[in-house]
């Protein structure tokens, strides 16, 4: 008899089961079960329901934003406590935008197609960790002191261009859900390319705001350098002939992959 026979009859339902019922069968079936059994059935059924880089992008969005509580409250943050969260925030913004952006081209040339399923949860948080950045600045740095918050963002023209790119995100955030998916047909399609404007306008806020001299390669400007790079290839790599032609070589290296396996009789 199979490990999970003896374990539970009713075991077998589990991987049967339709997504959202496997924890009702998982409950049943564990009664019977010892408690290191258990544990197994959970870690099994738990693995089952999410893949593990589902499970790497909650425990980094999570965890990120774990750390900057407790660093606040700690009080091991830099000298400067706010700026440092609103620092940190806005880079996670930053990363998880990008990642997001990532999934297609990663997807076409890899055909890993998970990546097109998690796009929106890594788009949702990037959403999240803006939101915080602007709560912050309006704020934790300016005491929602509106006349001042609108005459800095007019000095600043780096604030100018994040809140702009802010402004795009909110529409996408808000209607990235299947409902609106249905609701807008191609226009959803279309509204979801803002991101090709938004990710590059991101970019220049973070570049801008860091007063650096990307000619001089002078100031703080290698980690925005890297983010605009990554951001343009990954623009360059949505262009219908890049993607063909990596479509191309990819179907290229698997066939000359396959012709290197050895034949097993
Ligand atoms: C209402 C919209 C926004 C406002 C008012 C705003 C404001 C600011 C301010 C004041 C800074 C400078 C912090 C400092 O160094 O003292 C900053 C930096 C930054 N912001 Fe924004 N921002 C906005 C939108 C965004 C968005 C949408 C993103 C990304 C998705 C973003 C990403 C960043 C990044 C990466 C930095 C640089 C962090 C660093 O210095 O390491 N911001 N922002």
């Amino acid at each position: 008899m199979s490990l999970r026979a003896t374990l539970a009859p009713h075991a077998s339902a589990v991987s049967e089961a339709t997504p959202d019922k496997r924890g009702d069968c998982f409950d049943r079936g564990a009664h019977s079960a010892t408690p290191s059994q258990r544990h197994k059935i959970i870690m099994k059924s738990f693995f089952k329901r999410y893949t593990p880089l589902q499970i790497a992008i909650h425990i980094y969005a999570w965890s990120a934003l774990v750390r900057l509580i407790i660093d606040y409250f700690t009080g091991n943050l830099t000298a400067n406590p706010i700026q440092a969260l609103e620092q940190r925030t806005g880079r996670h913004a930053i990363t998880l935008l990008v990642l997001s952006l990532a999934c297609t081209p990663l997807n076409n040339i890899f055909g890993w197609r998970e990546l097109i399923k998690r796009r929106r949860a890594l788009g949702l948080y990037a959403f999240l960790y803006a939101t915080l950045h602007m709560l912050i600045f309006v704020d934790l740095d300016y005491g929602l002191a509106w006349s001042l918050i609108v005459q800095t963002i007019l000095e600043k023209p780096y604030i100018v261009v994040g809140v702009i790119a802010f402004l795009m995100l909110v529409p996408l955030a808000f209607t990235s859900f299947d409902i609106w998916k249905k609701r807008l047909g191609k226009n959803w399609k279309r509204l979801h390319q803002l991101v090709y404007l938004i990710a590059p306008l991101v970019v220049l806020h973070y570049a801008w705001g860091k007063k650096g001299d990307f000619f001089r390669l002078q100031g703080e400007i290698i980690r925005p350098l890297i983010y605009a790079l990554i951001v343009i290839l990954l623009l360059i790599m949505r262009i219908p002939q890049v993607r063909k032609a990596l479509a191309a070589l990819r179907d290229r290296i698997l066939v000359l992959l396959r012709r290197r396996e050895p034949v097993v009789e």
